[in-house]
């Protein structure tokens, strides 16, 4: 096991009647006024904004709401949030939804204090120093943006969809009430799923060695996922279902799946990155796609873990190790079509002449790959491996 430093300090309230408990804690924190973050729609029919103002209101919190966040949310978009908040001179930043809205709010938060450009903080020509508080009502789990300090924004203009992580980007208090994601459709259920899934991944097949105890967390949350994403497609309100998803996607990114390892792989999701930054794909959608096809070209780089994978996930025991792991990533493919994702690029609508500066634009913010470096030349061969 690598030494590790372990640093969370986002509170949880997780259950059912949680939000209730958004006003009182901002305003132990001192806050009066805040930038209310949110989507497009959902939090108004769902049921979610009565409840959040209703606490705000109740705790006397000023609030000013911020809207129309999208999917593979972009920089301009932030960029309106960070001069409403300094207008409106906002204490705290609240984001109310999913992770493209708690993702935009982190960067509204840090923007807020930032001088110059927010894009800069993402190219690494400035840092982020300090941000405003931020506190969050999640509505979606899947990408673990409620107890992390990363996010991530597209520069649409530029086919940027990049990421930042710093401790001034966790969330001091995010709310997680499972109840409401009931009403999330099957494809925002399955593409949140994946991406629990290949967060999982991303850290398990690191490279790492001696991570027994990470090891067996990894395929807990994954076995979690697999079995309770099915009863979801049958039964969307199954309250145990969603809670045990919920829970799965906070764990796997919030840093204690990475204790003691080597800081997780991550060229899935930059592979996945740039599909979306051109195709505007869900995430989830884009790593269904391109997870097996990355697997595919890395396994031989740790044949071991992926055996084991084989064999604790798939039950797949007998064989010599390769057979066993190819035949895992031709199961997990089909788990993907069973639950109705996309496992090729041309499903999601990718032209094959877009492959070329798809990749290149895949491994321009950093250097892909922990297992196996990746330059250019790889991630445009698992491209066309996940083709069709
Ligand atoms: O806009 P509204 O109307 O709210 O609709 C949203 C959106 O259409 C809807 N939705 C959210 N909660 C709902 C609901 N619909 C019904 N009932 C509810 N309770 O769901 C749709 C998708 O929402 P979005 O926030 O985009 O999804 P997700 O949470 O999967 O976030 C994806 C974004 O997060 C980034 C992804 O790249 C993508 O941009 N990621 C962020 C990470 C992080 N910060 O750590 C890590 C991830 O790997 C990922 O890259
Ligand atoms: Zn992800």
């Amino acid at each position: 096991m690598n030494n590790f430093t372990y640093y969370n300090p986002t509170k949880i309230y997780f259950g059912k009647d949680t939000i209730k408990n958004i006003g009182r804690e901002l305003r132990e924190h001192g806050i009066r006024k805040v930038l209310l973050v949110c989507g497009r729609q959902s939090i108004f029919s769902t049921g979610v904004y009565d409840r959040v103002s209703a606490s705000l209101v109740g705790w006397h919190v000023d609030f000013v709401r911020f809207s129309g966040v999208q999917s593979n949310p972009v920089l301009s978009k932030v960029q309106e949030g960070i001069q409403l908040g300094r207008k409106e001179e906002v204490d705290a930043v609240l984001a109310v939804g999913g992770g493209s809205v708690f993702d935009s709010a982190k960067v509204i938060a840090a923007g807020v204090k930032h001088e110059g450009d927010v894009w800069d903080l993402f190219t690494g020509q400035a840092k982020i120093e300090d941000a405003l508080p931020i506190f969050g009502v999640l509505t979606l789990s899947a990408t673990g943006s409620e107890m992390n300090g990363n996010a991530v924004i597209t520069k649409a203009e530029e086919n940027k969809k990049w990421g930042i992580g710093s401790r001034h980007l966790y969330p001091r208090v995010s709310i997680i009430d499972p109840e409401f994601q009931a009403y999330l459709s099957a494809r925002d259920t399955v593409n949140g799923a994946v991406d629990i899934m290949s967060h999982v991944f991303e850290l398990y097949f690191d490279g790492s060695k001696n991570v027994e105890l990470m090891q067996e967390y990894s395929e807990a949350i994954i076995r979690t996922v697999m079995k309770n994403v099915k009863i979801l497609l049958t039964n969307p309100s199954d309250y145990e279902a969603r809670a045990q998803i919920a829970w799965a996607a906070t764990l796997a990114l919030n840093n204690s799946n990475g204790t003691g390892r080597r800081g997780g792989d991550w060229a899935a999701h930059d592979i996945e990155h740039s599909v979306s930054a051109f195709y505007n794909v869900a995430h989830g959608a884009g790593l269904a796609v391109v997870t097996p096809a990355w697997m595919r070209y890395v396994y031989k780089e740790d044949p071991k873990t992926f055996a084991r994978f084989a064999e604790k996930i798939f039950g797949i025991t007998t064989g010599p190790q390769e057979e066993k792991t190819l035949q895992a990533i031709e199961q997990l493919i089909n788990f993907f079509r069973e639950i109705g994702a996309p496992v090729t690029l041309k499903e999601l609508g990718v032209k094959y002449e877009d492959l070329e500066k798809m990749a290149g634009n895949a491994v321009q913010q950093r250097p892909l790959g922990k297992l196996k470096k990746l330059q250019k030349e790889d991630v445009l061969a698992i491209y066309k491996m996940a083709y069709e």
